[in-house]
């Protein structure tokens, strides 16, 4: 049987596209990632495609007269490989209605917080700065907004006293490798019974 096809939208490092990579390659995800987006020519997670041999479809927003115009692009490729869930893995832009409406509930965002807790950029040392006791990771459907549409699942991260940001950032990191692949998984098996999660 022939898996269920998905793409990795993502702007720079790439930790998380390689954690799940790695599962979806090694057989342990439902899906197979066919496709990686990339809005940024140099960023390292380009080479991590190039090792999965994953084509890579990358532009530069700015060479396009607006989103609509590099979303119809994407879009149209999406639909020749036959994806039908996209997994955003650090990727630094605003959805736009293109996408959101040919995938809805499909579009699925991993963010370093207890979403509505820090939304947008740098939520990790936000909440660091903040002092709280707990902040965590959020897995959730996309929408119009920054880090507003439904939520999936979650899951908390402490913050301990001894924590650094940056050690903070690492652990929080390690619990997304492990945490955003349970979740596709999730959204795969109730697809495939019919249901949403
Ligand atoms: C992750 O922390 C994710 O939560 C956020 O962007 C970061 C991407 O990291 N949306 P990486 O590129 O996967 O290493």
């Amino acid at each position: 049987m022939s898996k269920v096809k998905a793409a990795i939208f993502a702007s720079g490092t790439g930790s998380n596209f390689l954690a799940i990579t790695e599962q979806a390659t090694a057989d342990q995800l439902g899906c197979e990632i066919v496709l990686l987006v990339c809005d940024q020519p140099d960023a390292p997670v380009i080479q991590l495609a190039k090792r999965y041999r994953i084509p890579v479809l990358v532009f530069r927003p700015k060479s396009y007269s607006g989103k609509e115009v590099y979303e119809e692009e994407i879009r149209a490729k999406l639909q020749e490989l036959d994806i039908e869930w996209i997994f955003l893995a650090g990727y630094m832009r605003i959805v736009g209605d293109t996408l959101i409406d040919a995938y809805p509930n499909r579009i699925v965002n991993l963010h370093p917080s207890l979403l509505p807790a820090f939304p947008g950029k740098d939520a990790i040392g936000r909440a660091y700065q903040a002092n709280v006791p707990t902040t965590g990771v959020t897995v959730h459907y996309v929408d119009a907004g920054v880090d507003t549409g439904p939520i999936i699942d979650q899951i908390s991260v402490a913050i301990e006293v001894e924590d650094t940001e940056e050690i903070l950032k690492q652990r929080i990191q390690q619990v997304e490798h492990h945490f955003y692949s349970s979740v596709i998984q999730q959204l795969i098996d109730a697809s495939d019974d019919g249901s949403n999660l």
